[in-house]
């Protein structure tokens, strides 16, 4: 054995160590958000570990060594025997009505970690599997993950960038989101534009059943969801908008979906694409995007895994649609106008496509 550098063996223990405290402070942030703790947090301010168990009728023992995780992990601020959240965290862990609540990951993040002993297979075969394989509690945790920007920011903040778009759903438009997920999206939109009709299409069964309770709690009567399994969109060029949120890159044939957008979009028509900020190399993911690491954990564990769920797909990842991509596979589909937005998503990048 050549002689080792124990300062850099060292560091590297720092940072195994580093990563078995994330993979902690996640499994028990997830177990905290279900049983209440975050919420306790926020509605007592700066509290002892008996007041918190008694606030969440839960075990004193249990619960104390549960807030010195979170705050030794820096999560939870701690002083003269109380646990708090700042005003900030309230925002992020607590608070599943706020814009900036984000904790709904956690439930992606466990969802899948319960699958990851079946890639094994995958890494043999070269073949993944679809999103209805990664569980409920993952299709709950991207419901809450993406929830927070629809219900906040869709309507008021970013339809209004795009060109002529909510003239056209005021007046009376044709939408479908493709890949709709829990249809969260769809349900703000139909809610806040009666004049126009809304069509949600995915494939995955637990999405189609989470978009169904929430079409159904919502009320709206020109929403309708359609299982891609068996409904394709209909490509007579008669919606206004489509919409794709976070989910060509998910897709086993994402090319034959955006011919299919083109032509069912009016040749007046918007599709509005939001998708993970990736860049056209591994080598400018490393040095530009500062989530690389947990991006392409998601990339094997789901996305990729999704994209890649028959042979022959097309496995482009989480990372395997940035703006080069979109640009190419939109030009190829026949698409001409492609103007890119920000806003303000530390995650997404946003694309107005137009034939
Ligand atoms: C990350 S989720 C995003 C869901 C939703 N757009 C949102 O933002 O909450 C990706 C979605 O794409 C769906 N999907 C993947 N391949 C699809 C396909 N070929 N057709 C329709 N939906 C698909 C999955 O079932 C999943 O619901």
């Amino acid at each position: 054995m050549s002689e080792l550098d124990m300062q850099k063996v060292e560091q590297l223990y720092g940072e195994l160590f580093g990563k078995v405290e994330g993979a902690m402070t996640c499994a028990l942030g997830q177990l905290g958000d279900k049983l209440g703790l975050y919420r306790a947090l926020a509605d007592s301010g700066p509290s002892t570990s008996k007041e918190i168990a008694s606030a969440t009728e839960l075990d004193e023992r249990w619960v104390r060594e549960w807030l010195r995780q979170q705050a030794a992990a820096g999560i939870l601020q701690y002083e003269h025997d109380r646990f708090s959240l700042t005003p900030e965290a309230e925002e992020v862990f607590a608070r599943e009505e706020s814009p900036l609540f984000g904790a709904g990951i956690l439930d992606s993040v466990m969802g899948l970690m319960q699958t990851v002993d079946r890639l094994e297979e995958s890494f043999r075969s070269g073949v993944g599997e679809p999103y209805d394989s990664f569980g409920k509690q993952t299709a709950v945790g991207i419901e809450r993950t993406f929830r927070p920007f629809f219900r906040s920011r869709l309507i008021p903040e970013v339809l209004p960038v795009l060109d002529g778009v909510v003239a056209k759903l005021e007046a009376g438009a044709k939408v479908a989101d493709v890949g709709c997920g829990a249809a969260v999206a769809l349900v703000e939109m139909s809610k806040a534009f009666p004049n126009s009709e809304f069509h949600g299409y995915d494939n995955s069964r637990r999405a189609l059943a989470r978009a169904k309770v929430n079409h159904t709690e919502a009320g709206t009567r020109n929403l309708k969801i359609h299982d891609t399994t068996h409904e394709r969109l209909s490509e007579d060029e008669t919606f206004d908008l489509i919409t794709t949120f976070d989910c060509i890159h998910d897709m086993t044939h994402p090319a034959e979906t955006i011919s299919a957008i083109r032509r069912s979009l009016k040749p007046d028509g918007t599709w509005f694409v939001a998708d993970i900020r990736g860049y056209p190399t591994f080598a400018e993911n490393l040095a530009s995007q500062p989530f690389a690491g947990m991006l392409y954990g998601f990339s094997v564990i789901c996305c990729m895994r999704s994209a890649l769920a028959v042979p022959g797909g097309a496995g482009l990842g989480t990372l395997g649609f940035p703006e080069s991509e979109a640009r190419k596979m939109a030009e190829e589909a026949g698409f001409t106008r492609f103007r890119k937005h920000d806003f303000q998503n530390p995650l997404n990048d946003y694309y107005e496509i137009r034939p």
